[in-house]
């Protein structure tokens, strides 16, 4: 009840007050839900289904609420895909996999149709009876979807009474189905799902509500890919720490030798800026003082560790040190509120994970003695899946670039068009 009323409040805050998903009366409704099953494929199986997993409470409500439901998504992007990829086809991007897993795991049938913008779809839509799923093929194959095709929009919108915006993975695209949909029903017939209200409830919990010390940890490559969220946590963190490969280049910066480190010599004044922004804004930036080195990038490379301004030619660093883990661990432990975006080093190989491991574990503890941790991206989440920490932190988001974006401080398309009245 608590939770219900905070996610209303926070709902209400900017716009209309939002009738929450558990108190939507389903019961003789045909729910069309747009969910985020853009999900990894490897020769046709599913090789990470927590993004369908994610959505089987919406569903399941749904249908105990006494609806039915009509599921529709993307997979990948097909027609820049084929053309990039000779050889490669529409048939590549089938989501008939997705209704196969997806039957499974509800132990329930799940009905597919190939045509999502055909007649046929609309005359299965209406045939529903209450406690039956369809779910419609790829959006993508229709370029419309990704246009943000109001007639399109329209077509989709007659396939359901109420629509149910579940694809938080998916809410900084304008599409079709994501966005523009929206406007073809009434305020009283539009709602988040189970997901978003969990995602956004979360998300705004750390970016407007942060229990202090607030600390965020960015990884990954590359610094202009995470260049606007520091900007942006520069005014709510009190500290951020900094691990990955964009790491080097603030070394750099500053006059280090960082021998075959990743860099991006187009953002080393970016870096120099960012950390004089820091300083202004009394937050403090954590560097990894030491790294992991290989003599190239392999699984099956030789192994050293070295100090990061003085890392020899030929040399490179995979992965944050000894010193780095504990002065990180120190910080993090501390926290009240912790944001996990970007892992610390190539945690795909095993010489390169300890880095990794080590922040989870640090942020696992920190949850455990009351911490509020939030942990998203696709590297970070994949991170703390592989090393068995999704139930020790507080919120997992099946959002990659929508987390990103929204902690940029954007309005997400997919989340204000459902918002608005
Ligand atoms: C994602 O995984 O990033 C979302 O599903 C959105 O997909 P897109 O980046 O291809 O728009
Ligand atoms: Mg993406």
């Amino acid at each position: 009840m608590k939770r219900d009323l905070r996610v209303a409040f926070l709902f209400s805050s900017h716009f209309r007050i939002m009738t929450l998903f558990n108190d939507y009366d389903f019961s003789g409704k045909r729910a069309l839900v747009r969910v985020d099953f853009n999900v990894p494929l490897k020769d046709g199986r599913i090789t990470d289904d927590t993004r369908i997993r994610a959505t089987i409470p919406t569903i399941q409500g749904i249908l105990d609420g006494g609806g039915s439901v009509v599921l529709m998504s993307h997979l990948g992007r097909p027609h820049k895909d084929i053309e990039k990829k000779p050889g490669k086809t529409l048939a590549d991007f089938t989501l008939r996999p997705v209704a196969e897993h997806l039957a499974q795991a509800l132990g329930k049938e799940v009905a597919f149709i190939e045509d999502a913008g055909s007649d046929a779809a609309l005359e299965k839509a209406k045939a529903l009876q209450p406690g039956q799923i369809l779910l419609l093929e790829n959006l993508r194959y229709y370029k419309e979807e990704e246009k943000g095709d109001r007639a399109f929009a329209e077509k989709l919108a007659r396939l359901g009474d109420v629509y149910v915006n579940d694809a938080f993975g998916t809410a900084h695209r304008a599409h079709a189905s994501t966005a523009v949909i929206a406007e073809f029903f009434p305020g009283d017939k539009k709602l988040f799902g189970l997901v978003m209200e969990g995602e956004v409830s979360a998300a705004e919990r750390v970016l407007h509500n942060a229990q202090k010390p607030f600390v965020a940890i960015i990884g990954g490559a590359k610094v202009s890919d995470k260049l606007l969220i520091l900007e942006r946590l520069l005014d709510v963190a009190d500290d951020i720490i900094i691990g990955g490969g964009m790491a080097y280049t603030f070394f750099k910066a500053q006059g280090g030798h960082i021998g075959n480190s990743l860099v991006e010599e187009d953002r080393i004044q970016t870096t120099i800026d960012l950390m004089k922004k820091a300083e202004g804004k009394g937050v403090c930036i954590h560097l990894p003082s030491d790294s992991i080195i290989a003599d190239k990038f392999s699984p099956d490379a030789q192994v050293s560790s070295g100090i990061n301004s003085e890392i020899p030619e030929g040399w490179m660093g995979l992965d944050i040190g000894q010193r780095a883990c504990e002065m990180f661990t120190t910080v993090i432990r501390d926290a009240k509120t912790i944001l996990w975006n970007g892992p610390m080093g190539v945690f795909e190989m095993e010489k390169f994970q300890h880095g990794t491991k080590c922040v989870a574990d640090a942020v696992a503890a920190a949850t455990e003695e009351g911490a509020y941790s939030l942990v998203g991206g696709g590297d970070s989440v994949a991170a703390v899946n592989k090393f068995g920490y999704t139930d020790k932190v507080s919120y997992v988001s099946t959002g990659g670039g929508a987390l990103l974006e929204f902690f940029e401080g954007k309005e997400l398309p997919g989340i204000a068009a459902v918002r608005k009245g």
